[in-house]
């Protein structure tokens, strides 16, 4: 299908998605741009979806081969990677082991604090109302999911938070907090919560485990300066970057 003709299906800060070759599949394009604070401030960062669409791959592959049932289906280039559609469900599940960010702020908690145990948290995913924090109350009085979609997604959350955690310690990041967002897909009459979004820098705060140097978007949404050169360190890390053009010289679109 050429780039041109095929239908775009939504249009997000950070990715596209394309109708896709199948039904029931989807294109997910990675872009350059990178928002933050409700896409008050923006810019667009050389060769960011390239690296988040191979450390994106690189999670969901390895989440589903322990089980975790996610959207990803294949790579197919640099920037983009074929995906199940599903239902997205709208809440942002953002899920802590140690103070930071918002979580900071609300209760003036020290960054870099460990928290006594993960916290999981529900945010309404909407633009217009800046995401806001919601409890699970809301979550079902307003029909964004069942009760038993809640417990799933829980118990997802902590193993995938378990699995992350180990992978990034492995390799010398502590997982500070991430978030990550669910899908419905439907078998006839039933549907079932699928992990779905993408895991990266762009949705994780990771610590330089000895220096606690900050290796996520916080560089970006701080003004620390070298984003890509720290995305660019996850992927090193991770094993990623073998078969990887060199992006950060520039001109990969
Ligand atoms: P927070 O501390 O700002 O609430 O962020 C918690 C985690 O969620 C952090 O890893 C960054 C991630 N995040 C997103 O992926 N998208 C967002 O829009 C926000 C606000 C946070």
């Amino acid at each position: 299908m050429s780039t041109a003709r095929r239908k775009k299906i939504y249009e997000g800060k950070a990715k596209i998605l394309y109708e896709g070759p199948e039904p029931g599949t989807l294109i997910q394009y990675f872009k350059d741009d990178a928002t933050a604070f409700n896409a008050q401030k923006k810019a667009v960062l050389e060769g960011k979806g390239v690296i988040n669409n191979r450390i994106s791959e690189h999670i969901m592959t390895r989440l589903n081969a322990i089980g975790v049932q996610n959207h990803f289906i294949k790579r197919l280039n640099l920037r983009e990677q074929l995906i199940k559609e599903v239902e997205i469900i709208p809440l942002e599940v953002v899920c802590r082991n140690v103070a930071a960010g918002s979580l900071s702020t609300r209760f003036g908690l020290p960054e870099g604090q460990a928290l006594p145990r993960s916290i999981i948290e529900f945010y309404y995913k909407d633009d217009k109302l800046g995401d806001p924090l919601v409890t699970e109350e809301h979550v079902t009085a307003f029909n964004w999911a069942t009760t038993q979609e809640i417990d799933d997604i829980l118990a997802t959350t902590l193993r995938v938070n378990d699995f992350l955690s180990g992978m990034f310690g492995a390799v010398g990041i502590t997982l500070v907090d991430f978030k990550i967002e669910f899908g419905r897909v439907w078998e006839g009459d039933f549907s079932r919560v699928i992990l779905a979004d993408e895991i990266s820098p762009d949705s994780c705060r990771l610590w330089d485990t000895i220096s606690s140097e900050k290796l996520d978007k916080d560089r970006f949404r701080r003004d620390l300066g070298n984003v890509i050169e720290s995305y660019t360190e996850v992927a090193r890390r991770l094993g990623v970057m073998k078969d990887m053009p060199t992006v950060i010289q520039g001109g990969l679109h």
